[in-house]
């Protein structure tokens, strides 16, 4: 039976444009574990959508003027592009505003509900008669109680940095207006945390070796404070998911988009089983305890999946299942990856002081993106991308190691063996050394990416393209051809051979520039399925989506098998060299408006 894995990437707000810092979080990192998973043959679904609803869209909105449905349509429609052009392979790329997800999440309310993981609570929140609404913590702007800084936000002051409680604010006011705040009473449901602390407990303490030290230790620590909270998960507001208990949508009462976000990973695995014609196939991912549901996310997201989603899949036990002995899967590891700086400072949007993903890939190429990403990902500290650098590794290893290894083998063989793998005859103990490295090579790097420490495992197939180098340069076929013709072409038969393994090892990392070799290599058929995006308008759930087609891909996570006589294609660059004078010119462009 093929090993279940579920991929699930945090559901990006759709208010902004993702930038490199999102796409080395979670996208990069859960797809290169996705594609490797692929190529083992494991049955894999990856998930994830856009995050439609909450204050960060509505502030959004009401800066352009724009709905939130208008704001939350056009970025998920920028997403879809990214997607597809960084080459990231969702099996469903849905949103959070979809009629399956408002269903899936009134029903994981109420069955908590039912099960008494809920309870109600009156607090207070600031009330706007002016507006006659609540208001929302993002939305009150006043006096820092801390610092004393004047433009504080309700939630957070920017000054100092604190989180704040948005009662105590002084002065406060609404954004962008002036009206007095009443401080008045407003009812709302709370997940009780505190009676699924001993279960969450046990959970984060059993077989979590795996797991991220950054990761694990502030949850454990959070779960056993012994002062867990409930978290309210209601809100006063009307872009989001009705609460569903009579009379609260009516009372303009809806789902925290939190509570919500998190239950899409679940929402989107049935509406992929409903649009491909297999409404049970979900269960393959989350009733089967052999299975592993991976959550990738960035560091700020941690709490929201290493505690609360697990706390609402303990509360609930099951969902759409009556077997009483079946327990939903809880993650299995959740690698979040620390944050990308931008050439020393803070990513920040405002400021424009970022890389866009869609902006970079309409002047660089998706696989040197993905290759400078995954050298520098952020697995256990903080890392900075910086534009000399990356020229300096698109040019030294995707070039002058890899591509050019590539090229010079090709073309080698091409000139001197008409275009065919030359037959070895009988291999040197150096040849089947090199060919056994390589070998191991699968073995070393898959451990390395099922435990999801990709740096390491990029490093890894890097260095055994630097072996092929060595032991072409020590084997010097390009001078030998002339003298032991025989010789030579057993050097580029081995050489081959390897590279037709590394052209599967960098797959995950590099899947456009390895599809291209797998053709120069005479291969046809694909390494990888393709991306359709897919238009639901007709269906319930009316928004664009993006999929993943797979069928008929052969290709698989094992050493190469190539014979002589096969017979290649002309080769061409796989990678561009970059002038020097790029990282200056990028450099210009930050924090331009
Ligand atoms: N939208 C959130 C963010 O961009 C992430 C939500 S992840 C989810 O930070 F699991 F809650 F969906
Ligand atoms: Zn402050």
């Amino acid at each position: 039976m093929a090993e279940n894995i579920l991929i699930c990437i945090a559901w990006p707000y759709a208010n902004a444009e993702i930038h490199v810092g999102n796409i080395v979080g979670s996208h990069l990192p859960a797809d290169i574990v996705a594609r490797y998973y692929r190529l083992k043959g494991a049955n894999v679904l990856v998930v994830s959508g856009s995050d439609s609803h909450g204050t960060p869209v509505t502030v959004r909105a009401d800066a352009e003027g724009k709905t939130p449905l208008e704001v939350y349509e056009r970025f998920h429609k920028h997403f879809i592009d990214l997607f597809v052009a960084c080459g990231i392979t969702y099996d469903l790329y849905t949103s959070t505003h979809t009629e399956n997800h408002f269903k899936v999440s009134q029903d994981i309310f109420l069955r908590l509900l039912e099960r008494g993981y809920l309870y109600t609570q009156v607090e207070k929140q600031w009330y706007s008669p002016e507006q006659s609404r609540f208001l929302p913590d993002r939305y009150v702007e006043g006096t820092c109680y801390i610092c004393g800084y004047d433009g504080a936000r309700g939630d957070q002051c920017d000054k100092c940095g604190n989180l704040l409680d948005a009662t105590q604010l002084i002065n406060p006011r609404a954004k962008g207006s002036t009206g007095a705040l009443e401080l008045r009473d407003t009812e709302h449901y709370y997940l009780d945390l505190a009676k699924s602390a001993p279960e969450l407990s046990k959970w984060l303490h059993t077989g979590k070796e795996h797991w991220r030290s950054q990761v694990l230790n502030p949850s454990i620590a959070q779960v056993d404070s012994g002062d867990l909270r409930g978290r309210p998960i209601t809100r006063d507001l009307v872009w989001g998911i009705p609460v569903p208990v009579e009379g609260w949508a009516e009372k303009g009462k809806c789902l925290y988009v939190w509570f919500e976000a998190v239950i899409g990973y679940l929402s989107a695995t049935i509406e992929w089983g409903k649009n491909n014609g297999r409404p049970e196939a979900w269960k393959d991912w989350w009733y089967d305890p052999q299975a592993k549901i991976f959550n990738f996310i960035g560091k700020d997201n941690i709490p929201f999946h290493a505690v609360i989603w697990p706390a609402e899949l303990l509360g609930i036990e099951r969902l759409y299942e009556d077997d009483p002995t079946k327990r939903i899967n809880l993650p299995y590891d959740v690698p979040a990856n620390e944050f990308l700086n931008l050439e020393g400072q803070k990513i920040s949007g405002s400021r424009n002081w970022a890389v866009w993903g869609l902006d970079f890939l309409s002047r660089y190429d998706p696989d040197a993106l993905r290759y400078y990403l995954t050298a520098i990902m952020p697995e256990s500290k903080d890392a900075d991308w910086d534009w000399d650098e990356f020229v300096q590794h698109n040019n030294n290893e995707l070039v002058a190691t890899w591509g050019n290894l590539c090229n010079r083998v090709l073309a080698f063989t091409n000139k001197h063996w008409v275009g065919q793998v030359p037959e070895p005859g009988e291999l040197t103990e150096a040849d089947q050394a090199l060919l056994a490295k390589i070998e191991a090579g699968f073995d070393r790097v898959g451990g390395l990416i099922e435990a999801v420490k990709l740096r390491a495992a990029l490093e890894e197939v890097v260095a055994l393209a630097t072996e092929v180098n060595k032991y072409l340069d020590a084997n010097g076929p390009w001078f030998q051809v002339k003298t032991d013709k025989a010789a030579a072409g057993r050097s580029i038969y081995v050489a081959l051979r390897a590279i037709d393994s590394l052209k599967i090892l960098f797959a995950p990392f590099l899947p456009f520039t390895s599809q291209r070799l797998h053709g120069f290599l005479g291969y046809d058929g694909r390494l990888a399925g393709e991306h359709k995006v897919v238009d639901y308008a007709e269906s319930a759930s009316s928004h664009i989506g993006l999929t993943y087609d797979a069928t008929g891909v052969a290709a698989r996570w094992a050493p190469s098998t190539l014979q002589g006589g096969h017979a290649l294609r002309a080769p061409a660059p796989l990678f561009k060299k970059l002038e020097e004078s790029v990282a200056a010119e990028e450099r210009q462009r930050l924090g331009q408006s």
